[in-house]
C-alpha cells in the first residue's frame, strides 16, 4: 500500500513496517503547516492500525527535514496568530506528544539533513539510525533565533553539556558517525546499507511480544523525572498491569517455554511468539 497525501507518503508492504515519509523533496522536506496537519492525522490513524507493527519516520530525497519551513511556518504565520496558534499546536502534537507515546515501536531513519525543528521528532522516536554522511545541524543561532519549539530540551536531554552548548552556539554541522559518537542516535551504517539496517532493526523488534514493548517503553519514559521510591511504586503497578492485560500472556508464556518446554533461552532470544 502507498498512500501519497500533500506533503507526506505512508508506504506498507505488508511485513509489518510502515514507513512514514516526509515528502517535500525540493524543500529538503521543511515542515509546513499542511505537513504538520497531515503528521498529526496520520499519526492518529496508524495508532489504531493492525498493518502498523514497527513505525519508521524518514524523509525522501537528500533529507530527512530541513527544520520548519522559513517561509511557510515562520514568516507567512508571522502576523496569523490564529493560524499560528493552530499550526504550532498541531507540530508539537505529532513531533512529541504523539510520537514519543506510539503505541507501537519507532525508528527515526536520518537519511540525510537532520536541522533545528527536525531534532524534537528524531529524539521522540524510540530508535535513530542514520546513514554516516547525514548532516545534522542546530542552524537557529545562524539566522538569529535559540533553538525553541523544545529543540534546546531535547538537546539538553540527549546530548552532553558540552556537545549540547557547543553545537547550539556555533551550530556547526556534524555527520551521522559523529551524531553516533555523542549518542544522538543509536548507530550511523553506510548510506547504502541505511534502509536494510533499519528492516533488520524493525524485524527483531517484532520477534519479541509487542504488549511488552509498550508497556517497557512507556515505563522508561515515566521513570525518568520520578525519583527511587516512586519509580518502584509505578513499576510494580505498572507490571502488574501488563500481567493482566497481555492478550498474548507473555509471563506465562514466556515461563512455560523457557522451564517445561526448553524451547528457548530468555537471555539470548525472546520466546517464541505462535507457540
Ligand atoms: N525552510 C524553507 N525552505 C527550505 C528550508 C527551510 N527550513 N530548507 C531548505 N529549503 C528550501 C530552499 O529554500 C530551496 O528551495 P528553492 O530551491 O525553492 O530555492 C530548497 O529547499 C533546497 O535548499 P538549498 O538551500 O538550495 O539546499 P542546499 O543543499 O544547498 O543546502 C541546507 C541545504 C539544509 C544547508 C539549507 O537548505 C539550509 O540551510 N536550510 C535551512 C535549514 C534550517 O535552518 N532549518 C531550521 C529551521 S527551524
Amino acid at each position: 500500500m502507498v498512500d501519497e497525501r500533500k506533503t507526506i507518503r505512508i508506504e506498507n508492504y505488508g511485513d509489518g513496517i510502515t514507513w512514514l515519509v516526509l515528502n517535500r523533496p525540493d524543500k529538503h522536506n521543511a515542515m509546513n503547516p499542511t505537513m504538520h496537519e497531515e503528521m498529526l492525522q496520520a499519526l492518529d490513524e496508524l495508532e489504531a492500525d493492525e498493518q502498523t507493527q514497527v513505525l519508521v519516520i524518514t524523509g525522501s530525497g537528500e533529507a530527512f527535514c530541513a527544520g520548519q519551513d522559513l517561509q511557510e511556518y515562520f514568516r507567512e504565520l508571522d502576523n496569523n496568530p490564529e493560524k499560528r496558534l493552530k499550526i504550532s499546536r498541531a507540530s508539537h502534537q505529532w513531533r512529541f506528544q504523539r510520537l514519543s507515546h506510539f503505541p507501537k515501536i519507532t525508528i527515526a531513519m536520518v537519511n540525510g539533513w537532520c536541522c533545528g525543528g527536525a531534532f524534537t521528532q528524531l529524539f521522540a522516536c524510540d530508535f535513530a539510525i542514520a546513514a554516516e554522511n547525514a548532516q545534522f545541524s542546530l542552524s537557529e543561532v545562524n539566522w538569529g533565533i535559540l533553538p525553541g519549539g523544545n529543540v534546546t530540551k531535547v538537546v539538553a536531554d540527549c546530548l552532553s553539556y558540552r556537545d549540547a552548548l557547543y553545537y547550539i552556539l556555533t551550530a556547526e554541522t556534524f555527520n551521522g558517525k559523529k551524531a553516533e559518537a555523542m549518542r544522538l542516535i543509536n548507530y550511523a551504517v553506510p548510506a547504502e546499507a541505511l534502509r536494510e539496517e533499519t528492516i533488520a532493526l524493525a524485524q527483531k523488534l517484532m520477534k519479541k511480544n509487542p504488549y511488552t514493548l509498550r508497556a517497557a517503553k512507556e515505563a522508561y519514559r515515566a521513570v525518568r523525572t520520578m525519583n527511587y521510591d516512586q519509580a518502584l511504586e509505578y513499576l510494580n503497578a505498572k507490571s502488574a498491569q501488563l500481567k493482566t492485560s497481555d492478550p498474548e500472556r507473555g509471563r506465562e508464556t514466556g515461563m512455560r517455554e523457557f522451564l517445561d518446554r526448553k524451547s528457548y533461552r530468555p537471555g539470548l532470544e525472546p520466546y517464541p511468539r505462535h507457540s
